[in-house]
């Protein structure tokens, strides 16, 4: 796959586009197919690169994973036989790989997952996770950046997070929903990519309540059956092309999403999302919080739409700490943004200016093509490869919005 993208600013989008499945929820959902019996199929998966190598990994691991002639997933793992490690190399690629953790610890009782790969954006440790699978009752060993997990007396369990994780949230669903007895999360991530997982667990015939809330609670059962299950869409993708309207002075109708997804965001309309761009952008005040707070992964899209807005800006990253890579690249555009720790304050400019720029992680990279698409002239985003792990389609769907991206 090509690394550049090449794009031609000041062109406004208009149209419609259709939102994606959520590469969040795709993921969790494709570890936790291996705790089922049998063929499960998933529908709206994205095909982006994340997922593309999770195809890989339960591939190496010996669950069989192909494309259906439909776009729909099929994940079937062997009775037995199947490995409980994953591939290092792969791995390392990327972050959600150690969601595999749960699924594997729920489906035979141990596992090895490497220490995270994925994302530059932060530390992103894994203390919470190891934490509530101790609870659980797995031993636990760090050994060679890997975690090596192996259940002993597994029961439920009351567990509290000290931080609201994602992963960690996941992990242990995965793993109480195969655990005998009780166990409860309190201080849970309340993502809508949770509540996903619930329901497809529940739908396998798992027990598991309160996913949404900071309360989840699951009954362990014995087994799980096989199904069919569609994901939800994507809400930062659709957080993306709406920003991609604002930024450009288009109007874009965005198709397929989950309007309360979007709430932390924006307010809610009737059918779809229409965004259509005023005379001005004007300058707010953000900082980033777990759901239903505003989320960081649009914490950089939303910096390059500050970046051209009238006055001053103030947003603060609360989740992960180095998520202000791209800032130094926004300013070789033309923005005037300033950091003091986890605070970027953002004078807006009249206008960006095409340059030759470095996408340093998903996120920053879609922020970079915001930009790109609203500055004058061409930008030339290298690196792009972080881009097309979380975009489906993403050239295709600028195009077909009337932005000139190759
Ligand atoms: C998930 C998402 C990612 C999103 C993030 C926050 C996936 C595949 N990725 O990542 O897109 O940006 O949620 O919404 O779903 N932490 C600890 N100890 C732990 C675990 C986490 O201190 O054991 C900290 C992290 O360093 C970070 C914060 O908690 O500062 C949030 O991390 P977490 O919610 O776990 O994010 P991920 O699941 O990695």
């Amino acid at each position: 796959m090509q690394d550049t993208l090449v794009i031609e600013g000041g062109l406004p989008l208009r149209g419609r586009v259709r939102i994606s499945g959520a590469k969040n929820a795709g993921l969790v959902l494709m570890a936790a197919s291996i705790m089922a019996d049998g063929e499960t199929i998933l529908d709206n998966v994205p095909r982006i690169c994340d997922t593309e190598v999770m195809v890989d990994i339960l591939n190496e691991m010996g669950a069989s994973a192909h494309w259906r002639e439909d776009g729909s997933l099929s994940i079937h793992p062997p009775q037995d036989g199947m490995k409980h490690w994953t591939p290092l190399e792969l791995s390392k690629k990327l972050r959600a790989s150690n969601l595999f953790l749960g699924a594997l610890l729920g489906r035979q009782g141990q596992a090895v997952v490497s220490l995270p790969g994925g994302c530059d954006i932060g530390s992103r440790p894994m203390d919470l996770h190891v934490k509530g699978v101790r609870a659980l009752g797995a031993e636990i060993e760090i050994d060679n950046g890997c975690i090596h997990a192996q259940a002993v007396e597994t029961h439920g369990a009351r567990i509290y997070l000290d931080f609201p994780s994602v992963g960690a949230t996941e992990n242990l669903i995965m793993m109480a929903a195969k655990t005998p007895g009780l166990s409860i999360i309190e201080n849970a991530a309340k993502e809508p990519e949770i509540v996903d997982l619930a329901n497809f667990l529940n739908s396998m015939g798992a027990k598991v309540r309160g996913a949404g809330t900071d309360v989840v609670k699951i009954e362990g059962v014995s087994r799980l059956k096989a199904g069919r299950y569609s994901i939800i869409p994507d809400r930062i993708e659709a957080g993306t092309y709406m920003i991609g309207a604002a930024i450009s002075g288009g109007e874009v109708l965005v198709e397929n999403v989950i309007p309360t997804h979007l709430h932390p965001i924006m307010e809610e309309t009737d059918q779809g999302i229409l965004v259509k761009a005023g005379r001005t952008v004007l300058h707010a005040d953000i900082k980033t919080l777990p759901y239903p707070g505003f989320p960081t992964d649009m914490q950089s899209p939303m910096l390059a739409l500050l970046s051209i807005a009238q006055g001053t800006s103030v947003i603060v990253e609360n989740v992960f700490e180095n998520r202000f890579q791209m800032v130094e690249e926004l300013n070789r555009m033309g923005a005037r943004i300033r950091l003091e720790g986890q605070t970027a304050i953002v004078e807006g400019v009249p206008a960006l200016y095409g340059a030759t720029v470095r996408a340093t992680d998903l996120r920053a990279g879609a922020a970079l093509v915001l930009a790109a698409l609203a500055a004058r002239g061409e930008t030339v985003i290298e690196n792009a490869i972080h881009i097309f792990r979380g975009y489906e389609d993403i050239i295709g769907k600028l195009t077909g919005l009337g932005a000139r991206i190759k």
